[in-house]
């Protein structure tokens, strides 16, 4: 079906109503995850045939009823038609990430950010993913690199147990370890010095954890892929406040930044970014 949502439901929707309609949605797998609006609550079960008509392979939609929250970082969805079903094999550059939409975090827009850093890992590296989810980094990185392992906690068991299936999934066992627990405690018990890679993929709340992140990197030198969100007014440049904060607190865990390059991997709301900061750091004793 061609068209856009919004013209495929011109007929069953008033103008008002296709007013607040939010065009963009979220194809995970066969699965639809789209945000519907308080208003357009009794046209739901149309939205969700709307979307399937548009995507013949999409086979159950979500309504999602909060952004994503709590330490999982997992939305509340609600079943609006198709199949009554969150379990799906999302396919994207090549390898296959099996997820439970309700249970686990994971976003289809972040697909170029994953093959950008499967760029970066060089061969032989050691890789700590700090916050890995279903292995969604891990799982590029394990395909498209040299990495010799990467290492990727998480402290949700349902995500642990899809990233074993996704590690058997792709072929990649023995290239990813996963480990279910918190990524502070994992590396203060185990990992110290290891890494000659750091990523911290959890945008609200990395910046707590950067001193766990320099203590997993093997001296005297290795990179951190750090993430965040920030806000930034028309004309401002979002990755300036990231970039001095990052670089004070690094400082005050004993790391001197060698080189730090940054990039907005989106926008995720009016005058809102996600900032990814590359930070090669040099551990000072
Ligand atoms: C924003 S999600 C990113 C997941 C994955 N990297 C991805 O992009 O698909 C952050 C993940 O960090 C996990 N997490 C949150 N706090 C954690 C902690 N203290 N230690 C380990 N994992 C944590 C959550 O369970 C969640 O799966």
């Amino acid at each position: 079906m061609k068209g856009d949502l919004k013209s495929i439901l011109s007929k069953r929707l008033n103008s008002d109503e296709l007013e607040v309609l939010i065009k963009s949605y979220d194809i995970i797998g066969d699965i639809g995850v789209i945000r519907i609006p308080e208003e357009l609550s009794e046209h739901k079960a149309t939205i969700a045939g709307a979307i399937m008509l548009q995507h013949k392979h999409v086979k159950a939609v979500w309504r999602q009823s909060s952004p994503v929250s709590g330490p999982y970082r997992v939305r509340s969805l609600e079943w609006v038609g198709g199949e009554k079903r969150a379990q799906t094999i999302h396919k994207e550059n090549g390898y296959s990430l099996k997820v439970d939409v309700q249970e686990c975090y994971f976003s289809p827009r972040l697909g170029a950010e994953r093959m950008r850093i499967a760029g970066l890992a060089e061969d032989s590296e050691l890789v700590v993913n700090m916050f890995a989810g279903v292995g969604s980094y891990s799982i590029a990185i394990g395909k498209y690199s040299g990495a010799r392992k990467t290492i990727s906690i998480d402290i949700n068991p349902v995500a642990i147990n899809y990233m074993k299936e996704n590690i058997l999934l792709n072929r990649l066992v023995g290239k990813i370890l996963p480990i279910h627990g918190d990524a502070r405690t994992t590396i203060e018990n185990s990992l110290k010095e290891l890494a000659d890679r750091v990523l911290m993929p959890l945008p609200h709340e990395a910046f707590e954890y950067l001193d766990s992140a320099v203590a997993a990197i093997r001296p005297p030198r290795g990179w951190i892929h750090y993430y965040e969100f920030e806000h930034a007014c028309k004309g401002e440049d979002p990755t300036k406040a990231v970039k001095q904060r990052v670089a004070d607190r690094l400082k005050d865990c004993s790391a001197k930044v060698v080189d730090m390059h940054s990039r907005i991997v989106r926008q995720t709301g009016p005058n809102w970014y996600q900032i990814a900061l590359d930070v090669q750091v040099e551990k000072q004793e």
